[in-house]
C-alpha cells in the first residue's frame, strides 16, 4: 500500500514538474493574415484545417506554442468574389514559438490558387449566336472549357455541322448529366467528354473553336494558355467575360428571344482588334 502511495505521488510530481516547464516555455505565436475585402460573402479561413472566427479584411491567429520550436501552418482562404465564384487560395509557413509572423492572401497565385464558377446554362439561341460569330463549320472541332450540360457541344454539332466536340467540366455530376444530353442527341460518337479542371489544361492546339462562359477570374487564368497553345486562326467566344487583358478581336451584344440582352466576345488567335471606322 505504502509502495503505490508513494508510486503515485512521484507520478503526480513528475507531470507536476513537467507541466510546469512546459509553461514556463511557452509564449504567444501571432499570425496576421490579409484577405480580400468582402465580396459576395464574408471571406472564410482556416489555419491547419480549423476555421478561424473573425471578419474584414484582417484576422488574427493567436497560440500558445514552445518558445523557438518550428511549427508548420497551413492557411487557406475561401473567397467568393461574386455569387458564381469560388476561390481557395492557400499560403504554407513555418513559425517558430513566440514570434509573430504576416500572411498575405489578397494577392492572386496563378500557380496554386483553385477557382471554381458554379454551373448557370447558356440558353440554346445563345449558342447558336456563338456559333455563329466563331464561324462554325463542319470542318472545326469545338471545345467547351466549364462544358455544364454539353448544350455548347451539341448545338454545334446539331446545328453548324461541326465535326467533333471536346468538353471538361470540373463537376462529376456536370459531366454525368451532360453524357444523358450527347446520348439523347445520340452523339456519343461525336462529343468527347471528361472530368477536370480547366486549368491543369496545358495545350489546346488541336482546338479550331472554343466556346466559354467561365467567369473573369477563369478566364483571366485560362487566357495565356489559349494564347501560347491554340493556333493561329483558331476562334475563341466568350459569353459575357473577358480573358485577362487580351483584348477581343470584337464584342457584340445580341438580344435572346427570353428579351435579355447578351455580351458576346470573339478572339481570332494571332489577330489584332477590328478597329471601327469613323464615318
Ligand atoms: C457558367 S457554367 C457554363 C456551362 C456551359 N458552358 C454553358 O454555357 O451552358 C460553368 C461550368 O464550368 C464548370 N467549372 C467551373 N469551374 C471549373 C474549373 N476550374 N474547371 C472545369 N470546369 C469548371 C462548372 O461546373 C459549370 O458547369
Amino acid at each position: 500500500m505504502k509502495t503505490a502511495f508513494r508510486l503515485v505521488l512521484a507520478c503526480l510530481l513528475v507531470v507536476g514538474l513537467s507541466n510546469f516547464v512546459l509553461a514556463q516555455d511557452k509564449a504567444n505565436t501571432v499570425i496576421t493574415i490579409l484577405v480580400p475585402e468582402k465580396g459576395q460573402e464574408e471571406t472564410k479561413v482556416k489555419v491547419n484545417g480549423k476555421k478561424l472566427k473573425g471578419e474584414g479584411d484582417t484576422r488574427v491567429f493567436k497560440a500558445s506554442l514552445v518558445k523557438g520550436k518550428d511549427y508548420k501552418f497551413k492557411i487557406e482562404a475561401l473567397i467568393e468574389p461574386n455569387n458564381y465564384t469560388k476561390i481557395t487560395r492557400y499560403k504554407e509557413i513555418t513559425v517558430k514559438g513566440g514570434d509573430k509572423a504576416k500572411v498575405d492572401l489578397t494577392v492572386k497565385n496563378p500557380k496554386t490558387d483553385k477557382i471554381v464558377v458554379r454551373w448557370v446554362p447558356t440558353p440554346d439561341d445563345i449558342v447558336d449566336a456563338m456559333c455563329k460569330l466563331a464561324k462554325v463549320t463542319k470542318s472545326d472541332t469545338v471545345y467547351d472549357l466549364g462544358c455544364g450540360d454539353a448544350v455548347m457541344l451539341i448545338r454545334p454539332i446539331q446545328k453548324f455541322n461541326a465535326k467533333k466536340g471536346v468538353g471538361i467540366d470540373i463537376d462529376p455530376k456536370m459531366i454525368v448529366k451532360a453524357k444523358e444530353n450527347v446520348k439523347k442527341a445520340k452523339l456519343e460518337n461525336k462529343i468527347d467528354l471528361r472530368v477536370g479542371d480547366i486549368l491543369n489544361v496545358k495545350d489546346m492546339a488541336d482546338a479550331d473553336v472554343v466556346l466559354i462562359y467561365i467567369g473573369d477570374d477563369l478566364g483571366e487564368r485560362l487566357s495565356p494558355v489559349l494564347q501560347r497553345t491554340m493556333k493561329r486562326g483558331a476562334r475563341i467566344v466568350s459569353h459575357r467575360f473577358l480573358l485577362g487583358s487580351w483584348t477581343p478581336t470584337k464584342t457584340t451584344t445580341v438580344k435572346g428571344t427570353d428579351g435579355f440582352e447578351y455580351e458576346l466576345h470573339l478572339w481570332i488567335v494571332g489577330e489584332k482588334k477590328v478597329e471601327k471606322k469613323k464615318q
